[in-house]
């Protein structure tokens, strides 16, 4: 039972999260980031560290499903991140933006750390 990273960071991407993991399974694409399914350790010290609450446990909502095989399979394309890095400048902005996945996602790598 891992936890994934939803549609809330998209755009928003404030990494706070990935300071925090013990086992560094963070990945980083354009403009959000994943969790890798098969390193996590469901410790669950990240949930909290996400300000806008983007990270949820797999077990929650019929959407978990979703998100578990959009994390899983973008963690195995993308970089991995370990340290806290600026968000975008208009990260503010994107918070409360519903549809985020289908209207602007991504699919392409951060940078990495
Ligand atoms: Fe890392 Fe723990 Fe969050 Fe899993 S639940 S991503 S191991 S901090
Ligand atoms: Fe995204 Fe929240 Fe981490 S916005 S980068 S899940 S702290």
């Amino acid at each position: 039972m891992p936890y994934v990273v939803t549609e809330t960071c998209i755009k928003c991407k404030l990494t706070d999260c990935v300071e925090v993991c013990p086992v560094d399974c963070f990945y980083e694409g354009a403009n959000m980031l994943v969790i890798h399914p098969d390193e996590c350790i469901d410790c669950g010290v990240c949930e909290p560290e996400c300000p806008i609450e983007a990270i949820k446990p797999d077990t929650e909502g019929d959407a978990a499903e979703k998100w578990l095989e959009m994390n899983r399979q973008y963690s195995e394309m993308w970089p991995n991140i370990t340290r806290k890095k600026d968000p975008p400048a208009d990260s503010d902005d994107w918070r409360e933006v519903p549809d985020k996945f289908e209207k602007h996602f991504d699919p392409g790598p951060g940078s990495g750390t």
